[in-house]
């Protein structure tokens, strides 16, 4: 090693001892690789909160290959020596935190970022990853297929419950709610669609760039890109801007999809109050197997054309989940009991079943989606692969509507109400739902919430 003068190498090294042994960097550890997910012990990351992604991407439908990268920037609640990433398949080409060179080692979904000196708790930091590759489908605990899903002419990125780790690393869990700038470029004659406003759209060299902003807090699981020759149809309806995107495919059975899509907003608007986003609208894909819907944020995705009962259910989740996220898959029931209770009050209110036959069409078992219902409390997922089973959407949709019998109309919706206000752009449990219900209602609903959301087998009938 050549000689350095030795005020240099004092210098050096009184650099080096500051910032390992001072203040707040004393104690930094390496973050968790889980947030403590009781049912996904691996999802999300301890010792840190991302507040922005910054997602900038470049995908060819021909080759399949994406090309990205991710500037993440956040908090440390923590002194940290490392930190989690989660991220499923590519390759990392690249990786700085606060634009210095970090060491990346990788195990499982696992990315562990180790920066030249650790991060002092309480501070904002940046994260840079440069990946590629061909993004990948998860299979998921349930069977289903999510992740990055391809069809003929296009892909889409859908992430419920883990999926969003395929396309882009992050904090993926819905404890870690962030806003997002998403930067898709394409090949000239395809569309890139994501979440929240497209800010611009620009051509150069063959190649189309689309720049989506979202600026209220999102959960990864509800973040999308969907890419294809889209027909797009744009309006704005009560104030608000919508967004359309119907794969050719679909074009012909998805005529009413605009105008419904105008229509139930307005109607959920009247009945759940304010919209929660500053833009609605819907991605019609052409991904007939695929067998679900997702209430990816502010532009739910279909797989094939929707009727209306299914665009009320995502337009709901808006509400329901998008807004007021759960704080742990365990209370997806929030999501998805509210949801389906929201189709019952639409048919309801627009000549069909009252909310009170769909509950005994429920259950005495003659309504179809009624299967299954009993066989766990929708409160209490017993596992991963049945957070989205017929409990948590029918027997909790019941739950709200025995809720509704017994405190009334006027302060059932004022409940609901509040409830959207009081955890706006935040996270909630099934804790702060039914001690909000007893509060309004000025009843002791024990009894109530123990018999349809946490006790098994299926109660008396009411
Ligand atoms: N949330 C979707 C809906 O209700 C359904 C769904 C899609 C889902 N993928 C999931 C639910 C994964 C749980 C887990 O329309
Ligand atoms: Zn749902």
């Amino acid at each position: 090693m050549p000689q350095r003068p030795a005020h240099l190498f004092l210098g050096a090294l009184l650099l080096l001892l500051s910032t390992s042994c001072t203040g707040h960097d004393a104690g930094a550890r390496p973050g968790a690789a889980g947030v403590g997910d009781p049912l996904f012990p691996k999802l999300g990351n301890g010792g840190y909160d991302v507040t922005h992604y910054r997602l900038t991407l470049d995908y060819t439908p021909g080759t399949h290959r994406l090309r990205g990268t991710a500037r993440i920037t956040a908090r440390a609640t923590r002194a940290l020596s490392s930190f989690h990433l989660d991220l499923a398949g590519l390759h990392v080409r690249d990786t700085t935190v606060n634009g210095r060179p970090a060491r990346a080692s990788r195990d499982g979904t696992e990315l562990t970022l180790t920066p030249a000196t650790a991060l002092p708790e309480d501070r904002t930091f940046t994260a840079t990853v440069v990946y590629d590759g061909e993004p990948k489908t998860l299979t998921d605990p349930d069977g289903s297929q999510e992740g990055w899903l391809r069809n003929a002419d296009g892909a889409v990125g859908l992430g419920e419950p883990t999926g969003s780790m395929t396309w882009f690393p992050g904090n993926n869990h819905p404890s870690d709610k962030a806003a997002y700038d998403i930067t898709v470029t394409v090949p000239r004659g395809y569309t890139a669609v994501s979440n929240g406003e497209l800010t611009r759209r620009d051509t150069h060299d063959g190649r189309t760039t689309h720049r989506w902003r979202t600026r209220e807090p999102m959960a990864s699981y509800l973040a999308t890109v969907a890419i294809g020759r889209f027909e797009i149809h744009t309006t704005t309806a009560g104030g608000l801007p919508q967004y359309v995107a119907v794969d050719p495919a679909e074009a012909g059975a998805s005529r009413k999809v605009p105008g419904r899509i105008t229509r139930i907003t307005a109607w959920e608007r009247r009945t759940f109050g304010p919209y929660p986003f500053s833009s609605t609208g819907a991605i019609v894909g052409h991904l007939p197997h695929l067998g679900y819907a997702l209430e990816t944020q502010t532009k739910p995705y279909f797989a094939a054309a929707p009727d209306q009962r299914l665009i009320v259910h995502e337009l709901a989740h808006q509400w329901f989940g998008n807004s007021v996220t759960p704080r742990s898959w365990k209370d997806m029931w929030l999501n998805e009991g509210f949801a389906t209770y929201a189709e019952w009050l639409w048919t309801e209110q627009h000549h069909g079943r009252t909310a009170q036959q769909t509950f005994d069409d429920f259950y005495d078992g003659t309504d179809d989606e009624s299967d299954g219902i009993w066989s766990f409390p929708p409160a209490a997922p017993p596992s991963s692969g049945r957070v989205s089973d017929p409990p948590v959407y029918g027997r909790a949709a019941m739950a709200l509507h025995q809720l509704r019998t017994t405190v009334g109309d006027r302060t059932f919706f004022r409940i609901l109400r509040t409830w959207l206000k009081d955890h706006r752009h935040g996270n909630a449990d099934t804790k702060q739902f039914t001690t909000l219900a007893e509060r309004l209602s000025g009843k002791d609903l024990g009894k109530l919430f123990t018999t349809w959301l946490y006790a098994k087998g299926k109660p008396p009938r009411p």
